[in-house]
């Protein structure tokens, strides 16, 4: 079968291998990989930012959808043709997560996806909705999943609140959508103007240009009537969280989510103390939650936005792609 393999760090090194089809452990199921999506945290591990004692070869990709294609001799949730999706926090079931979870992440410590065929334990799937494909479905382990349970577990999104997004990246996008399907309002944000235009006909009520308006969060209190927005996911993390601190409401919430601009923050206590501000530190999310996320998308209009599918074959320029940051949403690559 074909395996997408790392010797070293680097997009560069990708390369399209041969390797053998695996076979599927007692408690184990074999999954035909129909697509995977990219997460900003594929190219942390293949540029060596997350793990610099990565042992290779390495596979990486930590999301992916597909079809049961035959199961262990002591799997019971599963049978053959099943469509799912990967989990990513593999152990991660439901409750509080332990620090044994952290050791059991698709793509990190447990194999990667982008090969035609992967084992998993029966326990780290879900059933895919059945009104997404396996491209859409590819999109939900890590963006769609992070967002949910930030917004919906964790600051407890009501209809009517607001919260802000930044930037068109897998998680803000999937944010914007699930809070639109809440009834909540979105003021979304975004460095470029063409995007902006995009988040609009997503259904975002206000936007914001991040790099003309660099006192974004000013203009939020200002767009709330000095109030303060009730949530907001930082991704931005170095830039953003001390201005995500100050956009929220009294009592409101920021998630810590991402660092796509530095993960360490300069912090003045002050800034926060004075609204009661909840910071809360946001790790994906359990298998309880993920189901819970997949029967919504069944139940709402809510599509996972798209931006480009890419063929297996071409993952170098895939992850260029991602690189350059013009996409919108989400980056998938079909299988063969
Ligand atoms: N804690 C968790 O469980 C968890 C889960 C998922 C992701 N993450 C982290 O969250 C972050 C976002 O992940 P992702 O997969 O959604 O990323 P992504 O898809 O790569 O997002 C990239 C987009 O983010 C926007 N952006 C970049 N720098 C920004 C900045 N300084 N301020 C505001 N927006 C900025 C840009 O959008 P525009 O061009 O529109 O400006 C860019 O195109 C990453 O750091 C990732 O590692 C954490």
């Amino acid at each position: 079968m074909k395996t997408i393999q790392l010797n070293r760090f680097g997009i560069e090194n990708l390369q399209v291998v041969s390797t053998e089809k695996p076979a599927p452990g007692a408690h184990e199921v074999l999954v035909k990989v129909e697509a995977a999506s990219f997460n900003f945290l594929d190219l942390m591990m293949i540029n060596g930012y997350y793990n610099p004692d990565l042992a290779f070869p390495y596979t990486p990709g930590s999301d992916a959808a597909g079809i049961v294609e035959s199961i262990g001799s002591a799997v019971t949730r599963w049978k053959k043709g099943d469509r799912v999706i990967t989990h990513f926090i593999q152990t991660w079931i439901a409750g509080s997560k332990s620090i044994v979870d952290f050791q059991n992440r698709t793509g990190l410590e447990k194999p990667g996806v982008l090969r035609e065929y992967i084992c998993i334990s029966e326990d780290a799937l879900i059933a895919t909705p059945a009104n997404l494909s396996s491209a859409e479905a590819s999109t939900l382990p890590i963006a769609g999943l992070t967002a949910w349970t930030g917004l919906i577990d964790y600051a407890n999104l009501k209809p009517g609140q607001t919260i802000l997004t930044q930037g068109t990246g897998g998680v803000s996008v999937f944010a914007l959508q699930i809070a639109k399907a809440m009834g909540a309002r979105v003021i979304a944000t975004s460095g470029s103007a063409d995007k902006l235009e995009r988040l609009k006909a997503l259904g975002a009520h206000e936007v914001i240009n991040y790099r003309d308006t660099p006192d974004w969060h000013v203009e939020a209190k200002r767009l709330t009537n000095g109030r303060g927005v009730d949530a907001i996911l930082d991704v931005g993390g170095t830039e953003t969280l001390t201005k995500s601190v100050y956009a929220v409401k009294a009592d409101g919430f920021v998630g810590l989510v991402g660092n796509l601009s530095g993960a360490v923050v300069p912090f003045n206590i002050y800034d926060t103390v004075p609204n009661n501000a909840t910071l809360r530190g946001i790790s994906v999310g359990s298998r309880e939650s993920f189901e819970a996320f997949a029967r919504a998308i069944e139940l709402t209009t809510l599509k996972p936005v798209i931006d480009r599918v890419f063929p297996f074959d071409a993952v170098q320029e895939a992850y260029r792609y991602m690189e350059s940051k013009t996409f919108f949403g989400k980056i998938i690559i079909a299988f063969p």
